[in-house]
């Protein structure tokens, strides 16, 4: 093609997730049995209620029509799901509107709020959607550090008052990915406020609220007094429910955000497919066990795959929620480098953690999308991938 790629997209990246999608193409292809701990993307099914009710739905002509908007009946499930799950009050009307999963609402969120020359604060590391899509919208993504002796929370009183100055949104992730901390009342109360003082609309991003262990509860940002007044929060159905093929997700909170991010999507979209809809209403209004049933499942990956690794000599930290394990790589690796040579030597994909930042340098992140005894067999490989390097290195 002659005509030369736009501005906007000249600036994204695609760098260490393509590198390492091409090279697991090339084992697999050579016959490699790769076990894939590098993607979250959920291996369990979702509800059996959510398959079998899908299916009627699918049955039901009346169901292929344009939906043009979500269905009002499904901003009154989220509601009801908020109160019984958060503690957080939302109107339906003016508070909640559905999505094509949280990822297709954080892509264009920022067109709604953003200009050239102003500056969005995004976590470092973070979900690369977050900082793609201020670049999409023309703005200036500034990476906030996450570090661990901070607990992974944002040192708020260290951005520079140049930067607050032009900062007109900052989006934060709790559970998160790839760092798998929770956040602290303290710490969104703290949030609210420097919203409030510095003129800053927050994103929280809770794509993780209900994988959260040990008997934990998650936080939603919107329960904290005054939330609203200054931020919004997106959710899914796709890590609660395992419908991350089906996709569908909802924003909720401040009324203006909600309001500006339906106006441009009454111009890009028709609504989602109805069945899909109905069966994430049906989801929403169900009692709690339905979801909650697969968190011991998680829990017993991520004990079984810490404790093979640990015994393999590389103890890593045991994630509070989410489905991935933050891991410090040995002494003496590159993020990159471990995780190219743990795909080649022992077949086993892990995301180098400064591919989400680089702050991530240091870290891998690996997924717990495989059953226990992949999980196991991983944490042997890569034993065997690690003894084989201090051998070459001690040589
Ligand atoms: C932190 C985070 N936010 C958002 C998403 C997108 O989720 P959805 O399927 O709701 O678009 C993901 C998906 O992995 C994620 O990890």
């Amino acid at each position: 093609m002659t005509v030369p790629m736009s501005k906007r997209l000249a600036t994204l990246e695609t760098g260490i997730f393509a590198e390492l999608a091409l090279e697991k193409r090339r084992l697999q292809k050579n016959g490699v049995d790769i076990i894939d701990l590098s993607v979250g993307s959920p291996d369990m099914p979702p509800p059996a209620l959510v398959m079998e009710k899908l299916g009627d739905y699918v049955r039901q002509p009346a169901n292929y029509a344009y939906s043009i908007t979500g269905l009002e009946s499904f901003s009154d499930a989220v509601a009801h799901f908020y109160a019984s799950r958060y503690h957080v009050q939302l109107d339906p009307q003016h508070e909640v509107l559905q999505l094509t999963g949280t990822q297709e609402g954080l892509s264009h969120l920022p067109m709604c709020l953003l200009n050239e020359g102003d500056i969005a604060l995004v976590p470092n590391p973070g979900y690369p959607i977050y900082d793609a899509s201020i670049r999409l919208a023309g703005a200036t993504p500034y990476p906030i550090p996450l570090l661990e002796e901070n607990n992974f929370l944002p040192c708020l009183e260290d951005i520079p008052e140049g930067i607050l100055a032009r900062a007109k949104m900052m989006i934060v992730n709790y559970p998160g990915n790839p760092v798998t901390a929770l956040a602290t009342h303290e710490f969104f109360e703290q949030l609210v406020a420097f919203a409030k003082r510095h003129d800053i609309f927050i994103v929280h991003d809770f794509a993780y609220s209900e994988l959260v262990f040990d008997g934990v509860r998650p936080i939603s940002f919107l329960s904290i007094p005054g939330a609203k007044e200054v931020g919004v929060e997106f959710n899914s159905l796709s890590k609660t429910f395992n419908m991350a093929g089906c996709r569908i997700g909802y924003l909720c909170g401040n009324r203006d955000g909600i309001e500006r991010l339906a106006l441009l999507k009454s111009h890009i979209d028709f609504g989602n497919f109805l069945p899909l809809q109905r069966v994430a209403i049906d989801a929403l209004l169900a009692p709690h066990e339905l979801f909650e049933a697969q968190l011991s499942e998680y829990i017993h990956r991520r004990d079984r795959l810490c404790e093979a690794l640990q015994n393999v000599g590389w103890p890593v930290a045991k994630s509070p929620a989410t489905m991935f394990i933050w891991a410090k790589i040995p002494d003496g690796f590159q993020s990159r480098e471990f995780a190219l040579n743990a795909l080649r030597e022992a077949g086993v994909a892990m995301t180098p953690g400064n591919a989400f930042g680089s702050e991530g340098e240091g870290y891998v992140r690996l997924a717990l999308v495989q059953p226990v005894h992949r999980l196991e067999e991983a944490a042997q490989r890569i034993g065997v991938y690690l003894k084989s390097v201090s051998h070459a290195v001690n040589r």
